[in-house]
């Protein structure tokens, strides 16, 4: 299979095919059992990865981290950078060719959407977008996806439910547009129509004859679920009331499981808040805080070798 991945931007998930993400999940097996068995090797060995964070990130810094570091690449980790050479008033035009002259990948995630574009347009080193502003969270869709075909078996033909704050999800806006590659697909989106999904993400379904549905109640579809993808109310973007309709509404729990079938799972990127109750972890359907997590760091191995490597 010819690599498509070897030096490309990875911006956003649009102009992705459904080889070029099965590729990626095989290589992502294949870096599962390396960390299961010798923790890494040196393929990725006198390759440097720029990590430069303008927002707070835990999973996706440290995962990439990570996964430079085992496959024996080198790392210049900046989160902080909005305290560095933005407040000295840098542009990204700028940083853009300043980190292309010390690393071989840059991983950059900004406030601002469409900043990972201007930062690819700029740079002469290949570039992933670990989320910018309200647009994409392209990784994130990747490793989710890889969690929905490792968990249940294939992608075609399941049907995943997203609940909770939708507008002002990057990782949603990423996935739905992933999953709309595959066959038979079947996609609800519960929450309410205050904090509903992006019209850009209506549209791109609807044009691409996608069948997804809209609805305020998770009762309406959850025993169908064979995916539940939780998030999280974003306290940033919406008012107090809001944010509290989105806790008490679209709230995960016991009673929530028991509607649900045997072999579903349950989703969400983290960091969680009051939207799954700790009750739920110890269910083996909830797969967010072992698989999800761990699929985090071989989907990102996987990408930065089939980048990097030879
Ligand atoms: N899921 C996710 O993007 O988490 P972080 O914000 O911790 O990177």
């Amino acid at each position: 299979m010819t690599n498509q991945w070897h030096g490309r931007s990875v911006i956003s998930v649009d102009g992705l095919t459904k080889e070029d993400l099965m590729g990626l999940f095989e290589v992502a097996n294949e870096m599962k059992t390396l960390v299961e068995t010798s923790g890494g090797n040196d393929m990725l060995k006198g390759r440097v990865m720029a990590a430069l964070f303008y927002e707070p990130s835990s999973r996706t810094f440290a995962s990439f981290v990570s996964a430079m570091e085992r496959l024996g690449g080198g790392v210049i980790p900046l989160q902080g950078m909005a305290n560095s050479s933005t407040a000295k008033g840098e542009t990204l035009e700028d940083t853009a060719q300043v980190f292309s002259s010390y690393a071989d990948v840059i991983v950059m995630r900004n406030p601002e959407t469409g900043s990972a574009a201007t930062l690819a347009h700029h740079a002469w080193v290949p570039v992933i977008n670990a989320g910018d502003g309200l647009g994409e969270h392209p990784t994130q869709a990747m490793l989710d996806a890889y969690t929905i075909q490792s968990e249940l078996g294939s992608i075609e033909h399941k049907h995943v439910v997203f609940v909770g704050e939708l507008a002002h999800y990057r990782a949603v806006n990423s996935l739905a547009r992933v999953l709309a590659l595959f066959a038979g697909i079947k996609i609800s989106f519960v929450s309410a129509p205050e904090f509903a999904l992006q019209d850009e993400v209506r549209t791109f379904l609807k044009d691409n004859h996608v069948d997804f549905s809209e609805y305020e109640n998770l009762d309406d579809v959850i025993a169908d679920a064979d995916a539940l993808y939780v998030t999280r109310p974003k306290k940033e973007f919406i008012s107090e009331e809001l944010y509290q309709l989105a806790l008490d509404k679209y709230v995960v729990d016991a009673a929530t499981l028991s509607k649900m079938k045997q072999t579903s799972i349950v989703m969400h990127p983290l960091p969680r808040l009051g939207e799954i109750t700790r009750e739920v972890d110890a269910d083996p359907r909830a797969v967010y805080l072992t698989k999800q997590m761990k699929n985090g760091l071989y989907v990102r191995m996987a990408l930065l070798s089939l980048m990097l490597g030879q």
